[in-house]
Protein backbone atom coordinates (compact mmCIF):
# COMPACT_ATOMS: atom_id res chain seq x y z
CA UNK A 1 0.00 0.00 0.00
CA UNK A 2 1.82 3.50 -0.89
CA UNK A 3 1.18 6.09 1.55
CA UNK A 4 -0.21 9.84 1.01
CA UNK A 5 2.90 11.31 -0.06
CA UNK A 6 3.39 8.85 -3.06
CA UNK A 7 -0.32 9.69 -3.56
CA UNK A 8 0.49 12.84 -4.17
CA UNK A 9 3.43 12.39 -6.16
CA UNK A 10 1.61 10.49 -8.23
CA UNK A 11 -1.43 12.84 -8.68
CA UNK A 12 1.26 16.26 -8.95
CA UNK A 13 2.52 14.49 -12.78
CA UNK A 14 -0.63 14.29 -14.09
CA UNK A 15 -1.75 17.61 -12.92
CA UNK A 16 1.16 19.64 -14.08
CA UNK A 17 1.16 18.00 -17.50
CA UNK A 18 -2.93 18.62 -17.42
CA UNK A 19 -2.16 22.22 -17.23
CA UNK A 20 -1.06 23.10 -20.48
CA UNK A 21 -3.45 20.93 -21.67
CA UNK A 22 -6.13 22.44 -19.89
CA UNK A 23 -5.41 26.14 -20.29
CA UNK A 24 -5.17 25.12 -24.72
CA UNK A 25 -8.87 23.67 -24.48
CA UNK A 26 -12.16 24.76 -25.77
CA UNK A 27 -13.76 24.27 -22.51
CA UNK A 28 -11.42 26.23 -19.94
CA UNK A 29 -12.05 29.17 -22.73
CA UNK A 30 -8.59 31.11 -21.91
CA UNK A 31 -9.17 33.29 -24.53
CA UNK A 32 -12.45 34.37 -23.22
CA UNK A 33 -11.46 34.87 -19.81
CA UNK A 34 -8.40 36.82 -21.41
CA UNK A 35 -11.33 39.20 -23.21
CA UNK A 36 -13.01 39.69 -19.85
CA UNK A 37 -15.38 36.81 -19.67
CA UNK A 38 -16.15 35.29 -15.97
CA UNK A 39 -15.08 31.68 -15.67
CA UNK A 40 -17.29 31.43 -12.37
CA UNK A 41 -20.74 29.33 -12.72
CA UNK A 42 -23.59 31.68 -11.69
CA UNK A 43 -24.68 28.89 -9.07
CA UNK A 44 -21.62 29.63 -6.50
CA UNK A 45 -21.79 33.45 -7.77
CA UNK A 46 -25.35 33.48 -6.70
CA UNK A 47 -24.91 31.46 -3.15
CA UNK A 48 -21.56 33.28 -1.88
CA UNK A 49 -23.11 36.35 -2.28
CA UNK A 50 -21.67 39.91 -2.37
CA UNK A 51 -17.46 39.23 -2.45
CA UNK A 52 -16.86 42.91 -2.87
CA UNK A 53 -13.46 44.14 -0.34
CA UNK A 54 -13.48 40.34 1.16
CA UNK A 55 -10.69 38.41 1.47
CA UNK A 56 -11.05 34.79 -0.48
CA UNK A 57 -8.56 32.30 -0.16
CA UNK A 58 -9.57 29.64 -3.19
CA UNK A 59 -8.00 26.28 -2.66
CA UNK A 60 -6.64 24.20 -5.30
CA UNK A 61 -7.11 27.08 -7.72
CA UNK A 62 -5.62 25.52 -10.41
CA UNK A 63 -4.16 27.96 -13.11
CA UNK A 64 -6.41 30.54 -11.73
CA UNK A 65 -9.15 31.81 -13.43
CA UNK A 66 -11.93 31.38 -11.41
CA UNK A 67 -9.62 33.07 -8.65
CA UNK A 68 -9.01 35.79 -11.12
CA UNK A 69 -12.77 35.67 -11.73
CA UNK A 70 -13.63 36.13 -7.63
CA UNK A 71 -11.18 39.01 -8.37
CA UNK A 72 -12.72 41.21 -11.61
CA UNK A 73 -16.03 40.94 -8.72
CA UNK A 74 -13.81 42.67 -6.04
CA UNK A 75 -12.84 40.25 -3.71
CA UNK A 76 -8.91 40.23 -2.69
CA UNK A 77 -7.66 36.90 -3.49
CA UNK A 78 -5.19 34.07 -2.17
CA UNK A 79 -5.00 30.84 -4.52
CA UNK A 80 -3.37 27.58 -3.40
CA UNK A 81 -2.52 24.72 -5.47
CA UNK A 82 0.02 22.37 -5.67
CA UNK A 83 0.97 21.97 -8.94
CA UNK A 84 4.04 24.35 -9.59
CA UNK A 85 3.16 24.69 -13.14
CA UNK A 86 -0.39 25.69 -12.32
CA UNK A 87 0.66 28.50 -10.25
CA UNK A 88 3.23 29.79 -12.48
CA UNK A 89 0.34 30.19 -15.32
CA UNK A 90 -1.72 31.39 -12.40
CA UNK A 91 1.25 34.28 -11.56
CA UNK A 92 1.10 35.12 -15.12
CA UNK A 93 -2.58 35.30 -15.83
CA UNK A 94 -2.33 37.93 -12.93
CA UNK A 95 0.27 39.79 -14.55
CA UNK A 96 -0.78 40.13 -17.85
CA UNK A 97 -4.53 40.92 -16.90
CA UNK A 98 -3.52 43.47 -14.17
CA UNK A 99 -5.46 41.42 -11.53
CA UNK A 100 -3.91 42.05 -7.96
CA UNK A 101 -3.92 38.25 -6.67
CA UNK A 102 -1.10 36.10 -4.68
CA UNK A 103 -0.69 32.46 -5.65
CA UNK A 104 0.73 30.56 -3.18
CA UNK A 105 2.48 26.67 -4.08
CA UNK A 106 1.35 24.35 -1.50
CA UNK A 107 -0.19 21.30 -0.87
CA UNK A 108 -3.63 21.54 0.98
CA UNK A 109 -2.17 20.16 4.13
CA UNK A 110 0.52 22.01 4.00
CA UNK A 111 -1.13 25.37 4.29
CA UNK A 112 -0.90 25.61 8.33
CA UNK A 113 2.98 26.11 6.77
CA UNK A 114 2.97 28.63 4.72
CA UNK A 115 -0.12 31.18 5.83
CA UNK A 116 -1.19 32.29 9.08
CA UNK A 117 -3.54 34.92 8.10
CA UNK A 118 -7.78 34.46 8.52
CA UNK A 119 -10.19 35.26 5.66
CA UNK A 120 -13.51 36.34 5.00
CA UNK A 121 -13.99 33.69 2.68
CA UNK A 122 -12.83 30.06 1.53
CA UNK A 123 -13.70 28.74 -1.33
CA UNK A 124 -13.24 25.34 -3.44
CA UNK A 125 -14.91 24.03 -6.51
CA UNK A 126 -15.02 21.74 -9.32
CA UNK A 127 -12.80 18.78 -8.59
CA UNK A 128 -11.48 18.88 -5.39
CA UNK A 129 -12.02 16.50 -2.38
CA UNK A 130 -11.21 13.55 -4.48
CA UNK A 131 -7.77 14.46 -4.56
CA UNK A 132 -7.82 14.53 -0.81
CA UNK A 133 -7.10 11.84 1.99
CA UNK A 134 -8.37 12.92 5.07
CA UNK A 135 -11.32 15.69 5.32
CA UNK A 136 -11.26 16.05 9.11
CA UNK A 137 -8.08 17.67 8.73
CA UNK A 138 -9.20 19.46 5.29
CA UNK A 139 -12.11 21.43 7.60
CA UNK A 140 -9.55 21.81 10.43
CA UNK A 141 -7.87 23.80 7.85
CA UNK A 142 -10.35 25.46 6.46
CA UNK A 143 -11.88 26.18 9.79
CA UNK A 144 -8.57 27.76 11.21
CA UNK A 145 -7.96 30.12 7.88
CA UNK A 146 -11.45 31.55 8.76
CA UNK A 147 -12.55 34.58 10.59
CA UNK A 148 -14.98 33.57 13.13
CA UNK A 149 -18.73 34.40 11.19
CA UNK A 150 -16.29 33.43 8.13
CA UNK A 151 -17.77 31.41 5.11
CA UNK A 152 -16.54 28.32 3.95
CA UNK A 153 -18.13 27.59 0.52
CA UNK A 154 -17.98 23.93 -1.70
CA UNK A 155 -19.30 23.38 -4.95
CA UNK A 156 -17.83 19.64 -5.95
CA UNK A 157 -18.98 16.31 -7.64
CA UNK A 158 -21.83 14.66 -5.83
CA UNK A 159 -20.16 11.48 -4.47
CA UNK A 160 -22.86 9.05 -5.69
CA UNK A 161 -21.30 10.73 -9.05
CA UNK A 162 -18.08 8.86 -8.03
CA UNK A 163 -19.67 5.72 -7.97
CA UNK A 164 -20.85 5.35 -11.65
CA UNK A 165 -18.49 3.31 -14.35
CA UNK A 166 -18.21 4.63 -17.35
CA UNK A 167 -17.03 2.10 -19.19
CA UNK A 168 -20.47 0.39 -18.10
CA UNK A 169 -23.09 1.18 -20.40
CA UNK A 170 -25.45 2.20 -19.88
CA UNK A 171 -25.55 4.02 -16.32
CA UNK A 172 -24.11 1.20 -13.85
CA UNK A 173 -22.42 1.27 -10.48
CA UNK A 174 -18.69 0.10 -10.63
CA UNK A 175 -17.16 1.89 -8.06
CA UNK A 176 -17.88 1.56 -3.55
CA UNK A 177 -20.03 4.31 -2.18
CA UNK A 178 -18.24 3.51 1.42
CA UNK A 179 -14.96 3.84 0.37
CA UNK A 180 -13.57 3.33 3.90
CA UNK A 181 -11.00 5.90 3.11
CA UNK A 182 -9.35 3.88 0.47
CA UNK A 183 -8.07 5.41 -2.70
CA UNK A 184 -9.13 4.66 -5.84
CA UNK A 185 -6.61 4.01 -8.59
CA UNK A 186 -7.19 4.77 -12.37
CA UNK A 187 -5.65 4.54 -15.57
CA UNK A 188 -6.48 6.71 -18.02
CA UNK A 189 -4.85 8.68 -20.95
CA UNK A 190 -7.62 10.97 -21.79
CA UNK A 191 -7.50 14.38 -20.42
CA UNK A 192 -11.21 15.76 -18.65
CA UNK A 193 -11.09 18.63 -20.61
CA UNK A 194 -9.84 17.16 -23.60
CA UNK A 195 -10.55 13.58 -24.34
CA UNK A 196 -8.48 13.34 -27.67
CA UNK A 197 -4.96 14.10 -25.26
CA UNK A 198 -2.66 11.57 -25.05
CA UNK A 199 -1.62 12.04 -21.51
CA UNK A 200 1.91 10.44 -19.95
CA UNK A 201 1.15 10.72 -16.28
CA UNK A 202 -1.82 8.23 -16.69
CA UNK A 203 -1.77 7.41 -13.30
CA UNK A 204 -4.22 9.26 -10.08
CA UNK A 205 -5.41 7.71 -6.77
CA UNK A 206 -8.85 9.36 -5.81
CA UNK A 207 -11.05 9.41 -3.07
CA UNK A 208 -14.62 9.27 -2.87
CA UNK A 209 -15.83 10.66 0.38
CA UNK A 210 -19.42 9.84 1.58
CA UNK A 211 -22.10 12.98 2.14
CA UNK A 212 -21.81 11.66 5.40
CA UNK A 213 -17.91 12.03 5.81
CA UNK A 214 -18.00 15.34 4.31
CA UNK A 215 -20.83 16.96 6.36
CA UNK A 216 -19.07 15.74 9.87
CA UNK A 217 -15.83 16.48 8.92
CA UNK A 218 -17.36 20.16 8.28
CA UNK A 219 -19.58 19.89 11.64
CA UNK A 220 -16.25 19.15 13.47
CA UNK A 221 -14.28 22.00 12.61
CA UNK A 222 -17.08 24.38 14.22
CA UNK A 223 -18.04 25.49 10.92
CA UNK A 224 -22.27 25.36 10.65
CA UNK A 225 -24.15 24.57 7.66
CA UNK A 226 -26.27 27.20 6.05
CA UNK A 227 -27.54 24.65 3.08
CA UNK A 228 -26.63 21.79 1.83
CA UNK A 229 -28.18 21.75 -2.11
CA UNK A 230 -27.77 18.72 -4.82
CA UNK A 231 -28.34 18.98 -8.67
CA UNK A 232 -29.14 16.37 -10.61
CA UNK A 233 -26.25 17.43 -13.33
CA UNK A 234 -22.42 18.26 -13.48
CA UNK A 235 -19.43 20.02 -14.42
CA UNK A 236 -17.95 17.24 -16.71
CA UNK A 237 -18.44 14.55 -18.82
CA UNK A 238 -18.37 11.58 -16.64
CA UNK A 239 -19.80 9.70 -18.89
CA UNK A 240 -20.34 9.23 -22.53
CA UNK A 241 -23.99 9.61 -21.93
CA UNK A 242 -24.53 12.94 -20.66
CA UNK A 243 -24.71 15.99 -23.06
CA UNK A 244 -23.64 19.46 -22.56
CA UNK A 245 -26.68 21.81 -21.35
CA UNK A 246 -26.45 25.43 -22.18
CA UNK A 247 -25.61 26.42 -19.03
CA UNK A 248 -22.51 24.66 -19.45
CA UNK A 249 -23.19 21.73 -17.15
CA UNK A 250 -23.49 18.47 -17.89
CA UNK A 251 -26.79 15.79 -17.93
CA UNK A 252 -27.71 12.38 -18.28
CA UNK A 253 -29.34 11.23 -21.94
CA UNK A 254 -31.74 8.22 -22.38
CA UNK A 255 -32.31 7.77 -18.55
CA UNK A 256 -35.70 8.12 -16.95
CA UNK A 257 -34.58 8.99 -13.65
CA UNK A 258 -33.02 11.62 -11.59
CA UNK A 259 -29.57 11.31 -9.43
CA UNK A 260 -27.32 13.25 -7.76
CA UNK A 261 -24.51 14.80 -9.51
CA UNK A 262 -23.23 17.73 -7.86
CA UNK A 263 -23.65 19.36 -4.58
CA UNK A 264 -23.12 22.87 -2.81
CA UNK A 265 -22.64 23.70 0.81
CA UNK A 266 -22.37 26.95 2.40
CA UNK A 267 -21.18 26.78 5.91
CA UNK A 268 -20.48 29.96 8.33
CA UNK A 269 -17.66 29.77 11.30
CA UNK A 270 -19.12 29.78 14.55
CA UNK A 271 -18.35 32.98 16.44
C1 LIG B 1 -9.99 20.03 -11.09
S1 LIG B 1 -8.83 21.20 -10.50
C2 LIG B 1 -9.78 22.27 -9.50
C3 LIG B 1 -10.84 22.86 -10.25
C4 LIG B 1 -10.70 24.28 -10.65
N1 LIG B 1 -11.94 24.90 -10.27
C5 LIG B 1 -10.48 24.40 -12.13
O1 LIG B 1 -9.95 25.39 -12.54
O2 LIG B 1 -10.87 23.50 -12.89
C6 LIG B 1 -8.00 20.33 -9.21
C7 LIG B 1 -6.78 21.07 -8.69
O3 LIG B 1 -6.40 20.46 -7.46
C8 LIG B 1 -4.99 20.51 -7.38
N2 LIG B 1 -4.62 19.54 -6.34
C9 LIG B 1 -4.79 18.20 -6.34
N3 LIG B 1 -4.39 17.67 -5.17
C10 LIG B 1 -3.95 18.71 -4.41
C11 LIG B 1 -3.41 18.80 -3.09
N4 LIG B 1 -3.26 17.73 -2.33
N5 LIG B 1 -3.07 20.03 -2.62
C12 LIG B 1 -3.22 21.15 -3.40
N6 LIG B 1 -3.71 21.11 -4.66
C13 LIG B 1 -4.08 19.90 -5.16
C14 LIG B 1 -4.52 20.21 -8.79
O4 LIG B 1 -3.22 20.64 -9.03
C15 LIG B 1 -5.57 20.96 -9.61
O5 LIG B 1 -5.12 22.24 -9.95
Amino acid sequence: MLNNKKYFETNLKRWNELVEINAKSKSYDLPGFLEGNSSLFPIEVEEIGNVKGKTLLHLQCHFGMDTLSWARLGAKVTGVDFSNKAIELAKDLSNRLNIPARFILSNVYDIPEVLEEKFDIVFTSYGTICWLPDLVQWAQIISDCLNPGGIFYIIDGHPFGFIIDEKKNPFNVGFNYFSEGKPVFFDENAAYADPLADLKNQATFEWDHPMSEIINSLIKANLEIEFLHEFPFTFFSIHPDMKKREDGYWEFINYEYTVPMMFSIKTHKKF
